[in-house]
């Protein structure tokens, strides 16, 4: 029987652009991440649905994704899996870390991804398991109540690799056709990297030369994540590494403004229901970014701001029905209240 996810591989709508322009509808930039992190997925999915038992086993694709704090990591994966519609569940790998009986709290990982699949077994066998701080599981780091990192490391390489996983007294879940994306920020990465800049010379012609030491040094090698911590065997389960870049003033504002859910259609909505048109205008969602970006988490805090400018027009409009329309021209002044003629 073909489960609901190889059908969707098989469907011809799953190819890397398509994945990759669904992304588009709610993840703002990344584009060198969301393209390989679709190439992955496609690749994935179209092996699962053209298993023969005479086929030569391909390993597996996981992803790392390496990018600063509010950049899109989880965001990604979940607007991915929404898309794939296979089961999906995140870990935390601090929490993990926290735990003194890691292998229980994989179980339960495992068991949570065959509760979102309803039961059932083939579907969880190939959902998406997404594990975040995954650099917080730096070797030599001293854990006190807790696991070292290390053995964390272990413990998710034994999944990663493909392993039979009891779930409780009866049942038992194959991870080896199971996704797994990990995420981190690794901060300190870059000066690794270029304290690592160990291509010098390349013999090709001179214009070439240029490029290929460019891409070799941009490339976040396995090398530099052995020196932060993480251990060979782990690193090499994640062959595809994909960086996302800090969001810069303008795509702060894209992300208000564009994506289908973004927080400028929500607060219209409410809005709109209370029969208020709301306009904010570019100069306010500016200073917005401008802000945000200060606080350098990303994306993180332009919802904090975007609400707190609303909430005087949100706490005075349900006394105010004769209001038809509220514009922000700057996050520093009152709004315009315009009221029906
Ligand atoms: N590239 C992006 N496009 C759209 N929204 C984003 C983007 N990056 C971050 N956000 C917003 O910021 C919030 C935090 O992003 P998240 O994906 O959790 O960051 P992290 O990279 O730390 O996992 C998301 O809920 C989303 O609203
Ligand atoms: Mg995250």
């Amino acid at each position: 029987m073909e489960n609901s996810s190889s059908q969707a591989a098989a469907g011809k709508r799953l190819t890397p652009s398509a994945i990759a322009a669904y992304l588009d509808q709610y993840v703002v930039g990344q584009d060198e991440a969301k393209k390989k992190l679709a190439v992955a997925v496609y690749s994935h999915y179209r092996k699962l649905g053209k298993r023969r038992p005479d086929e030569v086993a391909v390993s597996k694709s996981n992803i790392l994704l390496i990018g600063p704090t509010g950049t899109g990591k989880t965001l990604m994966c979940e607007t991915l899996s929404h898309f794939l519609r296979v089961p999906f569940v995140t870990a935390n790998a601090t929490s993990l870390a926290q735990s003194k009986y890691v292998n229980e709290e994989i179980e339960a990982l495992l068991l949570r991804l065959l509760e979102k699949a309803q039961g059932d077994l083939a579907l969880a066998q190939s959902g998406i398991v997404f594990i975040d701080e995954v650099d917080k599981l730096k070797s030599g780091g001293s854990e006190q109540h807790g696991s070292s990192g290390e053995s964390v490391q272990h413990a998710l390489l034994k999944i990663m690799e493909g392993a039979s996983v009891r779930l409780g007294a009866t049942r038992s879940i194959d991870t080896t056709d199971i996704l797994f994306i990990c995420a981190g920020a690794f901060v300190g990465l870059e000066s690794i990297a270029a304290s690592s800049h160990a291509y010098g010379f390349i013999a090709t012609s001179e214009a070439d030369d240029e490029e290929i030491l460019d891409r070799l040094n941009s490339r976040v090698k396995p090398t530099d994540l052995f020196k932060f911590g993480l251990i060979p065997e782990f690193t090499g389960r994640l062959p595809i590494i994909a960086s996302l870049d800090n969001l810069s003033r303008e795509l702060l504002v894209k992300i208000m403004v564009e994506p289908r859910n973004s927080i400028y259609n929500q607060f219209r909505e409410i809005l709109k229901d209370e029969g208020v048109e709301l306009v904010i205008e570019e100069a306010a969602f500016r200073q917005i970014a401008e802000m945000a970006y200060e606080y350098k988490v990303g994306a993180r805090s332009v919802r904090g701001i975007f609400e707190e400018m609303l909430v005087p027009v949100l706490f005075a409009i349900p006394d105010r029905p004769e209001v038809r329309k509220v514009v922000f021209k700057s996050l520093f002044e009152e709004p315009v209240l315009i009221t029906a003629a």
